[in-house]
């Protein structure tokens, strides 16, 4: 079948240019948004952007990836223009890298809330950032931390599924916004409203030195996050379990279950 991108006139192409016009603006965040038609992973990409001393606010989008990979050393896949995978170079200046780990979970509150405005579709996060609507998994997150001295940076990635079909779905509790009925699942206006909120969300919680309370993130994170308050499963990288109720995000943003806190994880939501 033929690679070009007007095949299917569900998934048109990304423009750079507009991108750029509405995006990359005089004392902004985002300093330069590139589109490419296929690469392997554009975390790994910006990571060795970012090593070989990219400035922060680069947006790096593919139209395809081949090697995309997710949490805990799992792939992210997904045809050709059928969702948004991007990744966005973070360098916070002001903040203690015991704080990064909000950058994650700032992510996750600015694609519900941009997801939950332009798709109008009842988002919310399990923790720590997956994005879920009707209790299906539709975008993932991936934070990389690059250290010193190329760092302290963060590379931030985004998978979300816009136009997927049922038979193109990775796994068979995930969902696309076109299959959870969304009122509009095109890609551009998503883009633009996720990385404006992004770039609020940021400067927010950077100018309040990553203090999760002073900025606002932690209150707005457990507004939209669905694990909060519910009985889970809780498992580990060692292989163990624990089960009891989600009481909440603790001041570095781990979950809290049963008075432990966890911060790298899978959590499972039980009835
Ligand atoms: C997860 O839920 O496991 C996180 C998935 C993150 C996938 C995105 S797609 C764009 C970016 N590049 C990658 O290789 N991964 C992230």
């Amino acid at each position: 079948m033929s690679q070009s991108p007007y095949t299917d006139l569900e998934r048109p192409p990304l423009s750079q240019r507009a991108l750029r016009r509405a995006l990359v603006v005089p004392n902004g965040l985002w300093t330069d948004v590139r589109v490419v038609a296929e690469t392997g992973s554009t975390n790994s990409d910006l990571a060795k952007a970012a090593r070989d001393g990219a400035p922060e606010g680069l947006v790096l989008v593919a139209e395809r990836q081949t090697t995309g990979r997710g949490r805990l050393g799992r792939l992210w896949t997904s045809p050709p223009r059928a969702g948004l995978t991007l990744s966005v170079l973070l360098r916070p200046v002001g903040v203690d890298i015991t704080r990064f780990g909000w950058l994650p979970l700032l992510a996750g509150v600015a694609l519900t809330e941009a997801v939950r405005r332009i798709a109008e579709v009842d988002a919310v996060l399990k923790w720590p950032n997956d994005l879920l609507v009707d209790e299906r998994k539709c975008a993932g997150i991936l934070a990389e931390a690059i250290p010193p001295p190329a760092g302290p940076a963060v590379v931030i990635g985004v998978g979300l599924n816009t136009t997927l079909r049922e038979h193109e779905l990775p796994r068979p509790d995930a969902t696309s916004l076109a299959l959870a009925g969304a009122v509009c699942a095109d890609r551009a206006p998503i883009l633009h409203a996720f990385l404006r909120s992004l770039a609020a969300w940021y400067e927010r919680w950077r100018d309040a030195g990553g203090d999760p309370d002073a900025s606002g993130l932690r209150e707005a994170y457990a507004f939209h996050c669905a694990t909060l308050g519910r009985e889970v499963l809780v498992h580990l990288p060692d292989g163990s379990q624990v089960r009891g109720r989600a009481d909440g995000v603790d001041i570095d943003g781990r979950i809290v279950v049963e008075s432990q806190a966890f911060a790298a994880a899978d959590v499972v939501h039980l009835r």
